[in-house]
């Protein structure tokens, strides 16, 4: 898959799936925007991405906040004329509390970064792409979009609303040369699930990991692929799908 020149913006770069997908670009000939709200480990990134394509970007960008989004886009386009393509992967677990018990303010928060964090992105990257009549949109979503997890309310109602999302957009757009896709990963071994206490809690990371097919979590450099293959040209006739790489996980 070759992407020289065309121009990624992913947000949530600093890390994880985010940093690993920023790579897999850059390793390929992409322009690489890597957006994030933590702007120490961006800037580290940054450097990374850099030694694969040296013409590339880290801005700093809070998903939850409609004018840090614009932001975000101006500055996309202010240096690079256009958005080829867009990774909507930011996103924060949460309390691990039942529905009735569960915090209103951890709802709100989980909500406002991975549901209408991926919206504002949506709304905004969408408008560029509009005006170049052609663009693609890969929004992270999850297994836990797919199906219900007891203890993580709003992180699994706003993981199935960015599929909800997904398929909108991508029936909007679709005769307007803009596929929107979302990947669907199992759990994978990231800092989000480190500082969920998963690398110090033998037992739950055994329990976790056996709820796949494949009796394991995943790498982070597994979902890459995904994003890569449905930005690609091998995927000009894919659009509203929502991708499952988890290990069987929903197999089951
Ligand atoms: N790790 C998993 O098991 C797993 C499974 C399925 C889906 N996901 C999803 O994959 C995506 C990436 O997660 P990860 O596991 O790589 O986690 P991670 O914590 O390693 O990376 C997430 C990144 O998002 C950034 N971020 C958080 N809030 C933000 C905000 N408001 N604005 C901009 N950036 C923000 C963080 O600073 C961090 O760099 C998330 O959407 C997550 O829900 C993760």
């Amino acid at each position: 898959m070759d992407f020289k020149d065309k121009v990624v913006l992913i947000t949530g770069a600093s890390s994880g799936i985010g940093k690993a997908a920023a790579l897999a670009f850059a390793e390929r000939g992409a322009k690489v925007v890597a957006a994030d709200v933590s702007e120490e480990d961006g800037k580290a990134a940054l450097e990374e991405i850099k030694a694969k394509s040296q013409d590339s970007l880290f801005v700093t960008c809070d998903v939850a906040d409609s004018g840090s989004v614009q932001a975000m886009i101006r500055q996309t386009v202010e240096k690079f004329g256009k958005i080829d393509i867009a990774v909507n992967n930011a996103g924060i677990g949460g309390a691990a509390v039942h529905t009735d018990e569960h915090p209103e303010e951890e709802w709100h928060k989980v909500i406002g970064v991975n549901l209408t964090g991926v919206f504002l992105c949506m709304k905004y990257e969408l408008q560029e792409m509009l005006k170049a009549k052609r663009g693609c949109i890969i929004n992270v979503s999850s297994v836990l979009g797919l199906v219900g997890f007891m203890g993580s309310p709003g992180y699994v109602a706003a993981k199935h609303g960015v599929i909800g999302l997904t398929r909108t957009a991508a029936l909007e757009y679709a005769p307007r040369g803009i596929r929107v896709n979302a990947v669907c990963p199992g759990f994978i071994e990231t800092p989000m699930l480190q500082n969920a206490g998963l690398d110090h809690d033998d037992q739950l990371h055994q329990a976790i990991s056996n709820m796949h097919a494949m009796k394991r979590m995943g790498k982070t450099e597994e979902v890459p692929g995904a994003i890569l293959w449905l930005a690609s040209d091998h995927a000009t006739f894919v659009t509203g799908a929502a991708i499952a790489v988890d290990g069987g996980f929903t197999a089951q």
